[in-house]
């Protein structure tokens, strides 16, 4: 699955409780990749990561509180993961959050929040939302926006340095899309499924973290996908179609 596996990773500058993340921690630690991973959840962050050190004993699996919006604890654990695994080849940023609010009535501090869960890392994650949003995430869909214009700006500076850098616009059940229709009104659940079995060309409403994106994520942290960078990579059966 990963054919020059990355040995150093540290999925999620990042986040490891809950769905995208967790599921790349797990599958990554089984085929022997190292890392540091990260959450501000530490209770369930903590324990996925020892129910996963546990089931991997040769892999080295470390567990650190971050919050992405912190600049002081995102250098702090890139330190620390650099120290505990000798280096730091990868690093998947899929932290995030979904919230809904109308445009009008969004606070100052939560559009800076939403803005500033975002990184410049190899992996970013992005969103269809960018450019075709939904009602009511007018901020989730900036803040989406943000990231993928950062990821194509700094693919460009940090070419140079031989640092790839794309981001990842996926559309797969995890607990953020269950959180998400559970606030919808029961009516707006059903208008938004239609949406999405009409919307996504491949039928279903969403793909399977583990099997539809957890591969794609391997092959762009390998060398396999060395000629690749800059890149907004839809993992999404089609929902939209980015360019
Ligand atoms: N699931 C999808 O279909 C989908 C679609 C488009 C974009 N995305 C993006 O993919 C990424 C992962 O989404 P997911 O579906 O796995 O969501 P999720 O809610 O299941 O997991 C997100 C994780 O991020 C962590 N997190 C939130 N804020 C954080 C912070 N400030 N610092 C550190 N960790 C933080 C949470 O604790 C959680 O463990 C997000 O950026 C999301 O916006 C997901």
């Amino acid at each position: 699955m990963c054919p020059q596996t990355p040995p150093r990773l540290s999925p999620g500058g990042n986040s490891c409780a809950s769905g995208i993340d967790k599921a790349t921690a797990e599958v990554f630690a089984a085929h022997g990749v190292h890392m540091v991973i990260c959450d501000i959840q530490d209770d369930i962050g903590g324990s996925v990561a020892s129910q996963i050190s546990s089931k991997n004993p040769n892999t080295k699996i470390q567990y650190q509180h971050l919050d992405v919006t912190v600049r002081s604890e995102c250098n702090a654990v890139v330190e620390d993961a650099v120290r505990f695994l000798g280096g730091l080849d990868s690093l998947v940023h899929a932290a995030g959050h979904i919230h809904q609010d109308a445009a009008e009535t969004i606070a100052e501090g939560e559009l800076d929040h939403m803005l500033d869960t975002r990184g410049g890392t190899i992996l970013n994650f992005g969103s269809d939302l960018a450019s075709d949003p939904l009602p009511l995430l007018a901020h989730y869909a900036a803040s989406k926006g943000a990231v993928q214009s950062f990821t194509r700006a700094v693919a460009r500076e940090w070419g140079k340095y031989g640092i790839r850098v794309n981001a990842v616009l996926p559309a797969v059940w995890t607990p953020m899309i269950d959180g998400y229709r559970e606030n919808l009104e029961a009516e707006s659940v059903a208008g938004y499924d239609v949406f999405m079995n009409d919307r996504v060309c491949l039928g279903e409403k969403f793909g399977d973290v583990e099997i539809d994106l957890v591969p794609v994520l391997a092959f762009l942290v390998s060398d396999a996908s060395r000629w690749i960078t800059g890149q907004l990579v839809p993992v999404n059966g089609g929902l939209s179609l980015v360019r």
